[in-house]
């Protein structure tokens, strides 16, 4: 694998303002310092955009992290801002995520995952005109979603995964089918990766840790999906970024095929914490780390406040990450406890909220 050192490189973050994003650059800063990145989000409402203002306020205080405010589906803004700023490396986050509002909010995915997923290919397709160095690495978030009802455990990124359960995981399986493309055509290395249930301090309000935290503290009652029969592989957002950092550093190998031509330097990874755990433990787990961290007293009647119910449309019943091929290539595997994650999380959630 070819090897890219990230010191005083031009870095593309889309989704800079998320979750992932904005851990991710704070974490380039930590860990490099001498780096150029350039964010772009949209600031869309699809969850408490003071969220997305605290964590963009955050990075913004970084001197050479410079914020672009718009649309990876407008191809304009995109084709500019490549123009602009020329990155080196380009890490593609930005997406409609969730499972559940995919039903009803079908628009969103299509726009911003296939849309905008196509203008950040086309504008890496671009960047070589004129025998310009261009983009280096093309790095993209897919999604564990693409495994579907995989009946094989663990998940593995040789498995076939043709069979979406919804049009989120329709979408990212269709981002590393575009990027295999591009990769082939245009010898553009890139490298997808599958996230596995990422969760943390200041993260999304519409999973459920987050969720059933806000619900628990308004005195509402929790659906615990499929009468808790679930298993989630949960990965602490430290480890994601961890692995995205040492991902954007090496680069699939541009080699040349028999027909003379490029072979695609293309790969697709899991990240995830390889230890799915139990829906009920997890419950239980949060419940201990809400009281230790005085989100909820200690006497809460949490027994009084959980739903059992069947499972809902689209959502799978596991999901377990084979880690191997991360841990082989990059000498990583993510290893926090969900413990010491959920600790993290609620400790913020009482300093954010209360
Ligand atoms: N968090 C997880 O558990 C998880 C799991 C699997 C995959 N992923 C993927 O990882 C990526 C980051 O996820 P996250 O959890 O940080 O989500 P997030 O919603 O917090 O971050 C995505 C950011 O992208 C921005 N955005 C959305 N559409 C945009 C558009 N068209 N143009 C510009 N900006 C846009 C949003 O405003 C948001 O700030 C996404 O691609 C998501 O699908 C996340």
């Amino acid at each position: 694998m070819g090897y890219i050192d990230l010191k005083n490189r031009r870095i593309l973050v889309t989704g800079a303002a998320g979750f992932i994003g904005a851990n991710l650059v704070k974490h380039l800063y930590a860990d490099i310092g001498d780096v150029i990145v350039i964010g772009i989000d949209n600031m869309n409402d699809y969850y408490d955009i003071r969220l997305k203002e605290t964590r963009l306020e955050e990075i913004s205080a970084i001197s050479s992290f410079a914020f672009v405010k718009g649309n990876i589906a407008d191809k304009a803004f995109v084709t500019e801002t490549f123009e602009k700023y020329k990155p080196q490396i380009v890490v593609n986050l930005a997406a409609q995520a969730g499972v559940r509002y995919s039903i009803t909010n079908p628009d969103a995915y299509i726009e911003s995952n296939l849309i905008g997923f196509y203008n950040i290919l086309e504008a890496c397709r671009h960047s070589y005109d004129n025998g310009a160095a261009g983009v280096e690495h093309l790095v993209y978030a897919s999604s564990s979603s693409v495994y579907g009802v995989n009946k094989k455990v663990p998940y593995s990124t040789d498995d076939k995964v043709d069979n979406p359960v919804s049009l989120y995981a329709a979408t990212k399986k269709s981002d590393e089918l575009l990027a295999h493309a591009y990769s082939k055509l245009y010898n553009i290395p890139s490298t997808g990766l599958r996230f596995f249930t990422v969760y943390g301090p200041a993260g999304r309000p519409d999973m459920a840790y987050f969720g059933f935290t806000d619900k628990l503290c308004k005195g509402e009652n929790i659906q615990i999906f499929n009468y808790g029969n679930c298993k989630r592989d949960f990965t602490y957002i430290d480890d994601v970024t961890e692995g995205l950092l040492r991902v954007m550093r090496k680069t699939p190998d541009k080699v040349t095929g028999e027909d003379g031509l490029p072979l695609p330097p293309y790969k697709v990874y899991n990240i995830g914490n390889s230890n799915p755990e139990n829906l009920l433990d997890f419950i239980d787990i949060l419940q201990q780390e809400l009281i230790r961290a005085g989100v909820l007293p200690g006497d809460y009647d949490f027994e009084a406040h959980k739903d059992l119910v069947p499972m809902q449309p689209g959502d799978v019943p596991v999901t377990y990450a084979d880690t191997s091929a991360l841990e082989s290539d990059f000498g990583f595997k993510p290893c926090t406890s969900l413990r010491t994650g959920l600790r993290k999380f609620a400790e913020w959630y009482k300093a954010f909220y209360m």
